[in-house]
């Protein structure tokens, strides 16, 4: 690597939420997260009325898919419930157990982690915080605001991603608004074992 391009320069554009460069990026709809959301008769009462509304997207730097690198990005996530819970990511394990981290940067959300083991553990991420998920720990992002829910993070190039647990377990526990207000209760429909 020559010396004058070892550097990486990577902008946060902290008006319109958007990073560049920005080597990869994703616009998740709700049609993209029917085996996420809790309750999928509100994913389809919102569906069959011809919506399909984002529910985030994500920018990612991504220098080199390899050991040792790492991967930084940016989530945009909307404001917003299906039936009484708040709009979030996916969520995921990492195939390769490496840590992570999320920096909030704007609005404010609930960082939420399990363990294959399905403990849990969560906190509320706002501009400012940091949260360490640490190797190994699955993780999702909820917007419990009534704006865009922005944080950057940054995790192993050569970590993966594995969906599959969370589409078909979900997690242990889902957040939902009850009086107006977040609330951190168990998930009915949650898969144990
Ligand atoms: C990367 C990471 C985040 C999420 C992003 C979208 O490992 O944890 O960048 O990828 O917030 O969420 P998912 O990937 O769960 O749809
Ligand atoms: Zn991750």
């Amino acid at each position: 690597m020559s010396l004058e391009h070892a550097l990486r320069e990577i902008k946060l554009d902290l008006r319109k939420y958007m990073m560049k460069p920005a080597k990869r990026s994703k616009v998740v709809k709700l049609s993209e997260m029917k085996d996420f959301f809790m309750d999928s008769e509100a994913v389809e009462k919102i569906l069959s009325k011809g919506k399909d509304p984002v529910i985030y997207q994500y920018y990612e730097f991504i220098e080199e898919e390899a050991p040792g690198h790492l991967t930084i990005g940016l989530t945009v996530l909307y404001p917003g419930k299906v039936g009484k819970e708040y709009f979030m990511t996916r969520g995921h394990f990492h195939e390769k157990d490496s840590a992570e981290l999320y920096y909030g940067i704007s609005g404010e959300g609930i960082l939420l982690i399990q363990s294959r083991q399905g403990e849990t553990d969560y906190m509320v991420l706002k501009p400012g915080t940091i949260g360490y998920v640490p190797p190994g720990w699955g993780h999702r992002t909820i917007n419990t605001g009534r704006k865009r829910f922005v944080f950057l993070f940054a995790y192993f190039s050569d970590a993966g991603h594995d969906y599959g647990v969370v589409k078909e377990k979900g997690f242990a526990k889902i957040v939902i608004e009850e009086k107006g207000k977040p609330k951190v209760v168990d998930n009915p429909k949650y898969l144990e074992g």
